[in-house]
Order: C-alpha cells, then structure tokens, then sequence
C-alpha cells in the first residue's frame, strides 16, 4: 500500500502497476530497435520518471537526449504553435528516433512535435506514452505504444505536475478538484 498524498483523491496506478508496465513496454521496444541504435529523446519535464524507469529496462543499446517544448492553445481552443525551449543537442538526421512523452491529451504537443523533428530527415520516429486520454483528442495523433490509456481525469505523479507541484510521487494519482477549483 502507497501512502495518499492529501490533495490526491485516489490512486489510479500504482507504482507496482506502473513497473510492471513499463518493463512490458521496454521489451517490446528491444525488439523493435533490435540491431539497431536510436536516440531515445525525453520531452521536459514531465517524462523525465517514466523516461528513466524506461531506459534501465531497455538492453538496446541506445543514447539519450532531451528536448523542452510548449505547446500554445489553452482550453477548448487548439493552435497549431509549438516554441523549443530547448532543442536537442543530437543531429537526428538518418537516426532512428524514439520520443518518450508523459502523456497525450489533445495530441497539439506531439502532432507538431512529430512533424518538426520529420523535417530533420530522421530515418525513423516512434512514440511511446505513459498515458494517454484518447477521449480529449483534438487532432489525429495515435502514439505507437502506450502504457496506460485512461479515462479524462486529471492525474498528477511520477513526472506528471499540477503547477509544477507533485512530480515526485511515486505513483499516478487522481488530483482532488478542490485543489485546482479555488
Ligand atoms: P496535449 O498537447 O494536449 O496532448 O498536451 C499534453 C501535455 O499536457 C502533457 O505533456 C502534460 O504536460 C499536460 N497534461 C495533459 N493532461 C494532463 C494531466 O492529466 N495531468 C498533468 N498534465 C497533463
Ligand atoms: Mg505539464
């Protein structure tokens, strides 16, 4: 049993269920990438948990990199905008890329992400989720691996934030609507 942080209504994933998934995930992957090196990139910074977890499963090898991003369109309205706050320091160029992302909501963040790191000539680009709200979706953008698919809650925990806050609990837990409706 995890301890409940007190803005946390309920657990949703456990941090057992979450290994067990990701070591799933992280085979699958090998097999994949087998005979091959991609350059496995963490999106800023609410990957950087399940990045970590993932990359110590995988036995491809492998190099790492990372990339902060923004995505602009707030609420119910999406835009197609998406400002680098900081780029790779990899040449993607011919690699095969694997972009590891916490989570798809609207899908803006990786739609435009995927087609700006395509116009860098890489020779392939893979998306792997930990979670994934297909209810939400605002463009067509279906990752190629998902740990967990959920329902429209908002979750915060293991590198997923509400504010900047709660990144740090060990598992993916429902945030109290109290917390977020003052
Ligand atoms: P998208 O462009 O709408 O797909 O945005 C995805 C981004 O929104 C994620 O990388 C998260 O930073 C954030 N996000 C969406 N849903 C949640 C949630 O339930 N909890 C925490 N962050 C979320
Ligand atoms: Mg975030």
């Amino acid at each position: 049993m995890e301890t409940i942080h007190k803005d946390v209504a309920r657990i949703m994933l456990t941090s057992e269920e979450i290994d067990v998934r990701v070591r799933e995930i992280a085979k699958q992957l090998d097999k994949l990438y087998e005979g091959r090196t991609p350059v496995v990139i963490c999106i800023l910074k609410g990957s950087v948990v399940f990045f970590s977890d993932l990359i110590r499963n995988m036995e491809t090898p492998l190099t790492i990199d990372f990339m902060a991003v923004s995505s602009y369109g707030s609420g119910t309205k999406s835009t197609g905008e998406l400002t680098i706050k900081k780029d790779l320091a990899t040449d993607i160029q011919g690699r095969d890329v694997l972009i590891v992302e916490d989570i798809i909501d609207s899908g803006n963040t990786l739609y435009n992400l995927k087609k700006l790191l395509n116009a860098r000539l890489p020779s392939s680009v893979n998306i792997v989720t930990l979670l994934d709200k297909p209810e939400r979706r605002e463009v067509p953008m279906e990752p190629d691996y998902t740990c967990f698919v959920i329902e429209d809650e908002f979750v915060v925990g293991y590198g997923l934030d509400y504010a900047e806050q709660y990144r740090n609990l060990p598992y993916v837990g429902v945030l109290k609507r109290s917390v977020y409706e003052n």
